[in-house]
């Protein structure tokens, strides 16, 4: 199985776990789009963008005019969005492969009216450095919207691998993806900041889709994965249906 313990780095992972996210409440994409709208005729740069999860929505909103730039180090991803965006008669997406780590220093052609990350930023080595340094890389009133895990999130499913398996070490309740000194670190560099909470429902109706987003999560754990198994059969046995509350936390930096 591919991307256990390592927090949604691997696409293949991601990639398996977009059904599930598909089946949330909310769209998290019109909630980013509600944040941190574009206009008509704006660039927007999307930081590991991976299959375009923001920066398909985003081409629709910018229009023919506007354009988006789609940065991610997987190119499997990358080629997904450019087939996505075929699929969608969009012309105004261009995506490469690329590394977090170097978009710092790099520059590029015209400052962008807004950059948006969406589960990715703290791929970066230094995401305050980074977020900080995406500043000189906006327009007058360029913004930044950032997002990802909030605090006790997957926490239905923390519970229950507590409850299964009572016996294996659990893993450190998820925290906000970004930390209110990290904030503080980033945010020299804009004028303002304001943070966005969303608690998304995630239903599955069977144990077979649970445990496939699960083994394909850093909550998982190999040596609880057979106790879980059973308490989740049973749990299914009983109830039919189970709801996870994905917790997102949202931050949007204003030049
Ligand atoms: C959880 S996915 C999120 C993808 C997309 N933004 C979304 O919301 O569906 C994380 C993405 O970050 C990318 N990624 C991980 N480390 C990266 C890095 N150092 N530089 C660029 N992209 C990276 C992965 O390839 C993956 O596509």
């Amino acid at each position: 199985m591919v991307g256990h313990g390592k927090m949604d780095r691997c696409g293949q992972a991601h990639r398996r776990r977009e059904s599930v996210n598909a089946a949330a409440r909310e769209s998290l994409e019109d909630w980013a789009l509600s944040i941190a709208p574009a206009a008509p005729g704006a660039a927007v740069l999307d930081l590991g963008c991976g299959t375009g999860k923001l920066a398909i929505p985003y081409a629709h909103a910018v229009g023919p005019t506007g354009n988006v730039l789609g940065v991610d180090i997987s190119p499997g991803s990358i080629a997904e969005l450019q087939t996505k965006a075929k699929r969608e008669g969009l012309t105004n997406v261009a995506a490469r492969a690329g590394n977090l780590d170097e978009i710092a220093n790099e520059s590029f052609d015209k400052p962008f009216d807004l950059i948006v990350s969406s589960y990715a930023i703290y791929y970066a080595t230094d995401m305050p450095g980074l977020l900080r340094a995406l500043a000189a890389k906006l327009t007058a009133d360029g913004r930044v919207f950032v997002c990802g895990p909030g605090e006790g999130t997957n926490r239905e499913m923390d519970e229950l691998l507590r409850r299964a398996a009572p016996d294996v070490e659990p893993p450190e309740p998820l925290a906000d993806f970004i930390s209110l000194e990290q904030i503080g670190e980033a945010s020299s560099a804009y004028r303002k900041l304001e943070t966005y909470r969303l608690a998304n429902a995630v239903r599955f109706e069977d144990a077979e889709a649970l445990l496939s987003w699960w083994r394909n999560h850093n909550m998982y754990l190999e040596a609880a994965d057979q106790a879980v198994e059973r308490a989740l059969r049973e749990h299914f046995a009983a109830r039919g249906e189970f709801t996870l509350t994905k917790n997102v936390l949202g931050v949007l930096f204003c030049r």
